[in-house]
């Protein structure tokens, strides 16, 4: 139920903020459990200690400068230490993850390569045999002519559907752009599908992220547990 989700986000949240040093630039990722790091990050940030923070979007951004996070924009920053995500799913054999629910694909992507290590916070939830099992694959098209690009993904065996506000507005990224969800089923190749994806004309990104994280720390009933690569 939604009661003990939370515990387990929180859980998971609280120990990846443990891994931040002081004088750290960390990434901030975007979703309700990332969220739960900006808040831990935010109280040590008050009791005094010296971080600073590269959001992964917009609400990330607002969030921890409303809690008194320093922020730098990922240009500015000399490097980044450590960057803190949740995902959507995550592979148990890989650590490939599917994320991108929340919209933030694009910028949580650049700032996973960006950053020294990324670590992914989930619920046990999140945990699925092969990605593609349970959510569709975001992918993110510039607004021109994005008929075209969906028609590519039904190529490549998808089932591409413009993602659209609960207003019934098209979602807009915080890259003015649109997102199609792209239902593939359970991916057998999330290496191959994730080139072909790219190669597309008008395609800025997608969600798959393969190979990007070496931890993800998982909230469960009982405690925490490590997954490493
Ligand atoms: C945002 O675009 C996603 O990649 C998020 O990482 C994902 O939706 C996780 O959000 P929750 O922690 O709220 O499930």
């Amino acid at each position: 139920d939604r009661g003990s989700t939370a515990r387990l986000k929180r859980l998971a949240a609280t120990a990846a903020a443990e891994l931040v040093e002081p004088g750290m630039v960390v990434g901030l990722g975007s979703g309700s459990t990332a969220e739960l790091v900006i808040h831990e990050l935010a109280a040590r940030v008050r009791a005094g200690t010296v971080l600073t923070g590269v959001s992964t979007s917009r609400r990330s951004e607002r969030l921890a400068r409303r809690l008194g996070i320093p922020l730098l924009a990922p240009e500015e920053a000399p490097s980044i230490d450590l960057a803190i995500d949740g995902a959507d799913e995550v592979e148990r054999g890989t650590l490939h993850l599917l994320k991108g629910r929340g919209g933030a694909l694009v910028r949580e992507k650049l700032v996973a390569a960006l950053a020294r290590r990324l670590v992914i916070v989930v619920d046990v939830s999140k945990l699925v045999d092969r990605l593609g099992e349970r959510t569709p694959v975001p992918v993110e098209v510039v607004p021109f002519a994005w008929i075209e690009p969906a028609r590519e993904l039904e190529r490549l065996g998808g089932k591409p559907v413009l993602r659209h506000t609960a207003l019934g507005q098209p979602y807009r990224t915080d890259n003015g752009n649109l997102i199609l969800d792209v239902d593939f089923g359970p991916l057998d190749q999330p290496e191959a599908l994730a080139r072909e994806i790219k190669l597309i004309t008008g395609v800025v990104d997608h969600g798959l992220f393969l190979g990007l994280t070496d931890t993800v720390i998982v909230g469960e009933p009982d405690g925490v547990r490590v997954l490493r690569r």
